[in-house]
């Protein structure tokens, strides 16, 4: 048995940022129910396509574990189709531009009216306020939301990050407000809406960064490396580089190997619990007990040639070696590692991290599996649903449509071509 057997989710997510929250339901068990349009899909379908005429990767390593029904919600006989899977799911996804759920006639009364025990969970740009109507991608949020601000070197520009927090991010958001409101349901037997922002949910993991403004109002943020190069600060948090973010200085030194390995590099962080071990094995014996060097508060207008001596140290030694040296001392530090070498390393394998899925337009291919470990509910990583797929096993499965009145939907152009797995295996 998995988590969420028996939850039913009416999946309205496109792109990222919704899609990512539902796969993690479909992980924990749920039956997803993703709602594409006809002939059209999630748009993700058909972006950055790498094999002619297969669903792209993008849409393939969001959309795991998951049926498609097509069906048009803008048709009369779409909206009664609509209107049973809202009665009979317990959760509705949906992450549209503001306003077009209500544009369909689904507004959050109206659904209540339907299914008063539905969780109606959204992911929108921005919450109320000025740019509440405005439509929002990954970047957008990452630069509104203080994360841009804030990443980058102190003599460039705004720089946004791979790791997508605006999109990815705002869906695990989502997913823990869903699992809040099933939780509730069990005591009230009511139904509530669950709203994140990408704005609000950026801002939540840049949490430390407004720390920091609010310390800077007391005076310079004297663990950032631009306080031991004597740069005046602003007043508002500077871009820091590589700098650690906690109380304990770290940076991304060089290894052997960098002149041609763009990622032969390492984190070194510079622990002051450990910092004999760091001395000794940089070879800056001297250090230990020199009182310029000695103490946390004496270093902390050294950090930038603090880490310069790392760096000679490191580049000595490739970055597994670095770690071989480091982690028996307890001197916390992490190799770059490439996307080539995290599909490549067999630990991520057997934890189910990276899983090999595949698929019949595409073949095999690599993809991040649940990142959550359940021992209870272990995930079976199945591959993303071809368009419309299961149209017919959900009308007649989950909302029992039979006969003339299967027959009626068919033909009233609601739903799309209804492709059987069987032929498309
Ligand atoms: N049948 C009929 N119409 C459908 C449909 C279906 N099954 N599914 C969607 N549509 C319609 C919608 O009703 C909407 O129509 P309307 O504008 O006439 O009301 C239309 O398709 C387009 O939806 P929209 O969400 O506006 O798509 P978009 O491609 O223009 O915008 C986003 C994409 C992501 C920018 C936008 O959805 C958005 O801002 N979402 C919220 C923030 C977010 O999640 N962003 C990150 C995405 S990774």
């Amino acid at each position: 048995m998995k988590a969420l057997e028996g939850v039913k989710i009416l999946d309205f997510t496109h792109v990222q940022s919704g899609p990512t929250c539902t796969q993690l339901l479909g992980w924990f068990g749920a039956d997803v129910i993703k709602v594409e349009r006809p002939g059209v899909g999630d748009a993700t379908r058909q972006q950055l396509v790498d094999v002619p005429g297969a669903d792209s990767l993008y849409f393939t390593m969001l959309n795991h574990n998951k049926r498609s029904i097509t069906l048009n919600t803008k048709n009369e006989t779409g909206k009664e189709v609509l209107e049973r899977l809202v009665k009979e799911c317990d959760v509705l996804v949906e992450n549209f531009a503001p306003g077009a759920l209500d544009r369909m006639g689904f507004t959050w009364e109206r659904i209540q009216e339907l299914n008063p025990r539905m969780i109606m969970a959204s992911i929108k740009g921005f919450g109320p306020g000025p740019y509440e109507d405005c439509k929002v991608y990954e970047n957008v949020a990452q630069c509104t939301g203080g994360s841009a601000s804030t990443t980058g070197f102190l003599d460039g520009p705004p720089t946004v990050t791979g790791a997508q927090i605006g999109d990815s991010g705002t869906g695990l958001h989502l997913c823990l407000g869903i699992m809040t409101a099933l939780f509730q349901r069990e005591k009230t037997g009511r139904g509530q809406k669950v709203m994140a922002a990408m704005q609000d949910g950026v801002l939540n993991l840049c949490r430390v960064k407004l720390r920091d403004q609010q310390r800077l109002a007391k005076g310079p943020l004297q663990e950032y490396s631009q306080f031991g190069k004597g740069i005046e600060f602003g007043d508002a948090t500077p871009r820091a580089g590589n700098d650690s973010g906690g109380g304990q200085p770290g940076w991304i030194v060089k290894c052997k190997g960098w002149e041609t390995d763009p990622n032969a590099y390492v984190y070194f962080i510079t622990q002051a619990p450990v910092w004999d071990k760091v001395c000794e094995v940089i070879g800056k014996p001297e250090w230990v007990t020199d009182p310029e060097y000695a103490t946390a508060p004496a270093r902390l207008d050294k950090i930038a040639a603090i880490f310069d001596a790392v760096e000679e140290w490191t580049k000595t030694k490739d970055k597994f070696e670095v770690m071989d040296i480091c982690n028996p001392l307890n001197i916390p530090c992490g190799p770059i590692l490439s996307m080539k070498e995290l599909a490549e390393e067999p630990s991520l394998r057997e934890t189910g991290t990276i899983v090999e899925v595949d698929h019949p337009e595409r073949g095999p291919y690599l993809s991040v599996g649940c990142p959550i470990k359940l021992s209870d509910s272990p995930v079976d990583v199945t591959r993303s649903p071809l368009l419309g797929e299961h149209t017919e096993e959900i009308l007649t499965d989950v909302l029992g449509y039979t006969g003339d009145e299967l027959e009626a939907v068919k033909v009233s152009g609601a739903v799309g071509d209804m492709p059987k797995a069987e032929a498309a295996e």
